[in-house]
């Protein structure tokens, strides 16, 4: 098969290794891809963002399936494009994108289907927020921009005087441009965090493994959100249990809202969760796979991915089945220093063979964002590497990822030394 990968992160390097281990691949392509894609895939070099020319590529090329990576092309309607004209793509198309492109659907959806989630109102003005802010619930509150904004959207604000700046930031400062014309407000819950990603062909669906990442850059969760800096899976607080009445309470409803809806998902549906003494609410849906979670996630899995996703991107997963490895896996982010604010780029980065052969087979280094040039790979982002290990027991996997972790260097280098802490 000829496949066309859309991304450029860890997330997009992860997926391009395991499907380049599997025997029906013919040939893959990635746009844009990175310097570690490189290895897997023929990257291209098109204009990003001209979903037109790239499905023009993809019909000249041949694409067998097309399986998108992030979550703005999906909101964008790349999929519907693709699949107007006669392509397979593993993602939903834009009403699909939805739940993750805006918050404020989704949250009314959830409510609608009967999907537990925190408790919210919406509001269009910022003086209204504001006022509303002052009665809302007293303690800690969540303030969400409703678009999409590189997961930085939403501050989870101690007492009112910091929701009252989150609220201006988004809806004054417009810091997320047009997520910022509508806020959701919150009621702040606590627990355990878990994201559990489900493939589905908009019928059934497939339960991956189970992740938690690491969003705070500090160790110990401390300071500013970032992308992630770390994952490892499976979550401990993922008990059968749990899991089952995951897919009583989240993914049936879910399922039965998007029929009821007439909403076509084909793809991955992300339930970032809480749960809290057994209580489990839905924090947010991506339409994705999580980054750095599918780091973590996808060396778990034993089963050629290719067939799975060309299943659902068909529409008909039918008795398909995945098959895991027990092994947990650990994902340790390698970031610039100064991320997610000021940070410097183009350092030269060393020993990253040698960090995977140290690894005897079961370590794997992602890019995320690196550059190739002049012979050099340089640092080209704020994440830049991410590591994952993964061995029969956690403390195992620590070990060596953090062992590969130690032998890569470049200037700035900084990660969290307590990434899977919750779960030791
Ligand atoms: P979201 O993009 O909606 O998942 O929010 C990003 C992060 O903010 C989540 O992973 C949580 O850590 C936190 N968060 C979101 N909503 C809530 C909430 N209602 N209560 C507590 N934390 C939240
Ligand atoms: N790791 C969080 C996300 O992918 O949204």
């Amino acid at each position: 098969m000829r496949v066309l990968i859309v991304g450029s992160g860890g997330r997009e390097h992860a997926l391009a290794w395991k499907l380049a281990q599997s025997p029906l691949i013919k040939k893959m392509y990635c746009m844009p891809g990175n310097p570690g894609i490189a290895n897997h895939a023929e990257c291209l070099d098109l204009k990003s963002d001209d979903w037109e020319a790239l499905k023009e590529w993809a019909l000249d090329h041949k694409i067998d399936l097309t399986v998108v990576g992030p979550e703005a092309p999906l909101v964008d309607g790349l999929a519907d494009r693709f699949r107007d004209a006669g392509l397979k793509v593993f993602g939903p198309g834009s009403s699909g994108a939805m739940l993750e492109g805006s918050k404020v659907w989704a949250k009314r959806k959830m409510r609608k289907w009967g999907i537990p989630t925190a408790d919210f109102a919406v509001f269009y003005d910022f003086d209204e927020a504001r006022y509303h802010l002052s009665r809302f619930y007293g303690g800690p509150v969540v303030i969400k921009a409703d678009g999409l904004a590189a997961g930085k959207g939403v501050t989870v604000a101690a007492g009112p005087a910091e929701a009252e700046q989150a609220l201006y930031d988004i809806m004054v400062e417009k810091t997320f441009g047009e997520a910022g014309s509508r806020v959701v407000i919150e009621q702040c819950l606590s627990g355990e965090e878990v994201s559990v990603l489900a493939i589905t062909d908009g019928q059934k669906y497939i339960l991956l493994p189970s992740a938690q990442d690491h969003k705070a850059v500090g160790e110990g969760d401390r300071g500013p959100n970032t992308g992630g800096m770390g994952a490892y899976s499976p979550a401990p607080v993922y008990t059968d249990d749990v899991a089952a009445r995951i897919e009583e309470e989240v993914f049936q409803p879910l399922m039965q809202g998007l029929a009821e809806d007439k909403i076509d998902f084909r793809g991955v549906i992300y339930a970032g969760l809480m749960i809290d003494k057994g209580r489990i609410n839905v924090l947010e849906f991506n339409v994705r796979f999580g980054d750095p979670e599918t780091q973590a996630i996808i060396p778990r899995m034993e089963s050629d991915l290719l067939p799975l996703l060309m299943a659902a991107a068909e529409g008909d997963l039918g008795e398909m089945k995945v098959r895991l490895l027990a092994d947990p896996a650990v994902c340790v982010v390698l970031a610039s220093r100064g991320y997610p604010a000021h940070y410097e780029t183009g350092y030269p980065i060393y020993s990253l063979a040698e960090a995977e052969k140290e690894g005897e087979g079961n370590v794997a280094v992602f890019h995320a964002g690196t550059v190739f040039k002049d012979r050099h790979l340089l640092t080209a982002g704020g994440r830049v590497l991410g590591v994952t290990a993964w061995d029969e027991d956690l403390t195992k996997a620590l070990k060596r990822v953090y062992e590969a972790v130690d032998k890569i260097e470049f200037e700035g280098c900084y990660f969290r030394r307590d990434i899977a802490y919750r779960a030791l």
